[in-house]
């Protein structure tokens, strides 16, 4: 069944941005803004469920040049829920096997009359390039160890649907940070909407630095653990690296994976979050990853309302030519 948004028919002037690159160079009020208007699409969808019609007639060109199973899936359902067509573009099996390059692909896609595109690449970067080549909106949907910002607004918006205001709490983004682009894109958002962030894992996996933007880096999970309103649990992610950070698996799930017994010396309404793939046993184990504080799930589902949100406020119907920043 379609309808159309109760109140807000076109994007807030508040909104200025023609693409969503990254969290770092938003302010509070436009992540708030962000995090309102997938409150909205939520509810407007009844859960993410419904159809909407408020983009239809428009194109969203997926470009994905890495593995993705959550947020290619997500894309295309919010593009779809909001009654936009959906274009799904793969390297593998594309004329880029010929020599052609990246920006003539995407260009060539453009082309085709499509209204924004969502990247994901390997290689940090890729989205801001691409938006200084194309003339549409281009959505990051993960540029290597960069940023990924639909991501760090779903974890983001997940904890706030749970605690309400996010000003004062603690919490521990735990495992991988040196090559996490959803920590990059947490610690943003968080922080400016008061969090406080600590990056917790092993020293070769989290640099001394991070203390120097303000979040307090510790590689102690059970001394932290009790201070933390939510831990968000990170893949470990081998594909990156080039040596192996720590000498065995077995090692890091001793030190690092969030367990029972670690749960029960934590604050009793503890959040779990996990942006995904998770790998039970290394990170988390099973019955962690299943229980009634984990929000990995609700984390899912509610992605495809925040998807929503950041491809009608930069493809959606204006009421006067805002300008575009960014
Ligand atoms: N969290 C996340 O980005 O998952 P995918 O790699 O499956 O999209």
């Amino acid at each position: 069944m379609s309808s159309s948004l109760p109140q807000q028919k076109v994007v807030p002037s508040a909104w200025t941005h023609r693409h969503l690159l990254d969290l770092k160079r938003l302010t509070s009020d436009e992540i708030k803004l962000l995090l309102d208007t997938t409150a909205m699409f939520k509810e407007a969808t009844d859960g993410c469920r419904r159809k909407l019609s408020v983009l239809s007639g428009a194109t969203i060109a997926n470009l994905f040049f890495e593995s993705s199973t959550r947020t290619r899936t997500s894309f295309s359902l919010a593009a779809r829920r909001l009654g936009a067509d959906v274009v799904d573009f793969s390297a593998v099996g594309s004329s880029l096997s010929k020599g052609e390059s990246f920006i003539d692909t995407a260009k060539n896609i453009e082309a085709m009359g499509i209204d924004a595109v969502v990247v994901r690449h390997q290689t940090p970067g890729t989205p801001h390039l691409l938006s200084q080549h194309l003339n549409v909106g281009v959505i990051n949907a993960g540029d290597g160890p960069h940023e990924h910002p639909t991501q760090g607004l779903l974890d983001i918006f997940s904890i706030r649907e749970r605690l309400g205001d996010l000003k004062g709490i603690t919490v521990a983004m735990v495992g991988d940070i040196a090559h996490s682009r959803t920590a990059r894109s947490n610690f943003w958002g968080l922080t400016k909407l008061g969090a406080k962030v600590i990056f917790c894992g092993p020293p070769t996996l989290v640099s001394p630095r991070w203390a120097e933007l303000g979040a307090e880096v510790s590689h102690d999970l059970d001394a932290i653990l009790p201070r933390c309103d939510c831990l968000n649990l990170l893949r470990i992610q081998f594909e990156r690296q080039s040596t192996r950070p720590f000498p065995s698996v077995r090692e890091y799930a001793h030190l690092y994976a969030m367990n029972k017994q670690r749960l029960a010396g934590a604050k009793k309404d503890l959040l779990i979050l996990a942006p995904g793939p998770i790998n039970r046993g290394v990170e988390v184990t099973a019955d962690v990853a299943d229980c009634p504080q984990s929000l990995i799930l609700n984390q899912v589902t509610n992605g495809i309302a925040v998807r929503m949100a950041v491809l009608w406020l930069t493809c959606g119907p204006r009421s006067h030519s805002s300008g575009k920043t960014l």
